[in-house]
């Protein structure tokens, strides 16, 4: 029995609002304080939701009810204050991604390991029922050898962002959508299909007021998976309706995610079936895993190195677009084809010929 589980919230905005509805329906988690360095970002939160506001940053941290620190702001400041509440011996949840930078990202998990705080990345996606049927779907062998991965995930968001947010900036925010909406499926693409060894990509420059100063609008990753098969991500924030989707064919049959909830399954036959699995909210979920692992200590399934290998292949397909090639992550694609074809050298060859992309627009 895990019993109310005290949590602190640094971070009241937008995303923070939604965490904070859902986190009444999660039976284990007490907000108990809740902090923003813009006092009417604590205010509304306040009133919306009753989180007690917190007098300073210091306060949330050194309060005995805290046992757990949920960051939800700007991904630039994610490091500073995951650090900050470990060493007030607190364990952490951080929004996804990690963190914009690879260094920061490591510091951060190497911190969780010499401390011995948990480290929870939110990488709720993975937990929706659709991605964890797709993940059932695929191990029970129905669709044969997985050969191809191809997620989405856009809306249209350029009214929302201002030109002075943080995620129009590409220093605290690199390669925009694909680093906020993009790695959602770099995750859940781990999941599904195993590690990536090699990522190109290119990305979408349109004009926008709201995203000037070399932020991209989109983007679109291409992935090598050390299984052999291959895989896609494309992001963007020009496009409409939101769309959050991956379809996954294999020999023997294909299944898409057509949302949170719901995918469609084919058969050789072509058969066609739609299902509707049964689920906990992501969010809920995530939270009651968090307040399950202060008490037990045990890893939370998107542990901070869970959060490193999808920021890693993110900022691969980043460093591609900007040099005009392929970027090696992890093992070599091992030696047995997805089907077909011969699986991907080190130099890319057999990926269909393709030209490695560069900058669009
Ligand atoms: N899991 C998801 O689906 C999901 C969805 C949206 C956003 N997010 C993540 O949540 C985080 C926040 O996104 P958002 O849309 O709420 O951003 P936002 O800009 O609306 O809110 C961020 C808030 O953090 C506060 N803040 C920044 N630095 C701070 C600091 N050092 N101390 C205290 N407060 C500080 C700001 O004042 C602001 O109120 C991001 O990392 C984002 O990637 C996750």
């Amino acid at each position: 029995m895990v019993g109310r589980v005290g949590l602190g919230v640094v971070g009241l905005g937008r995303w923070a609002m939604v965490v904070s509805a859902l986190a009444r329906q999660a039976a284990t988690v007490d907000i108990v304080a809740a902090f923003d360095s813009n006092p009417g970002a604590a205010r509304s939160a306040a009133q919306l939701f009753g989180l007690p506001p917190a007098p300073s940053l210091d306060a949330l941290m050194d309060d005995p009810a805290v046992r757990g620190v949920l960051v939800i702001t700007s991904n630039e400041s994610h490091l500073p204050l995951a650090r900050r509440a470990m060493e007030a011996g607190k364990d952490v949840f951080v929004e996804k991604p990690i963190a914009p930078t690879l260094t920061a990202a490591e510091q951060m998990v190497a911190l969780a390991e010499s401390t011995g705080r948990i480290l929870m990345v939110g990488h709720n996606t993975r937990r929706t029922p659709a991605v964890r049927e797709a993940k059932r779907i695929i191990e029970s062998g129905l669709l044969g050898r997985v050969v191809s991965y191809d997620a989405a995930f856009s809306y249209f968001n350029l009214e929302e962002v201002s030109p002075d947010s943080w995620r129009a900036d590409p220093a605290r925010c690199p390669g925009g959508p694909l680093l906020q909406l993009g790695i959602h499926h770099a995750d859940n693409l781990l999941y599904l299909g195993g590690p990536v060894s090699a990522v190109c990509g290119n990305l979408l420059y349109l004009p926008s007021p709201a995203l000037q100063g070399g932020q991209a609008v989109g983007g679109r990753l291409q992935l090598a998976f050390t299984s052999g098969a291959l895989g896609t991500i494309s992001s963007d924030y020009c496009t409409s309706p939101e769309t959050f989707t991956i379809l996954i064919r294999g020999e023997e049959g294909e299944v898409t995610v057509l949302d949170h909830h719901r995918l469609l399954l084919r058969d050789r036959s072509r058969s066609r079936k739609e299902l509707t699995p049964a689920g906990p909210d992501s969010v809920v979920a995530e939270l009651e895993e968090f307040a399950a692992c202060i008490v037990s200590r045990d890893r939370p399934e998107t542990d901070g190195r869970v959060g490193l290998e999808a920021l890693r292949v993110i900022l691969a397909g980043l460093e591609s677009a900007q040099g005009g090639r392929i970027v090696h992550t992890g093992p070599e694609v091992r030696g047995e084809p997805a089907a077909g074809g011969r699986p991907a050298g080190r130099d890319g060859s057999s990926r269909g010929g393709e030209a490695v992309p560069g900058r669009a627009g």
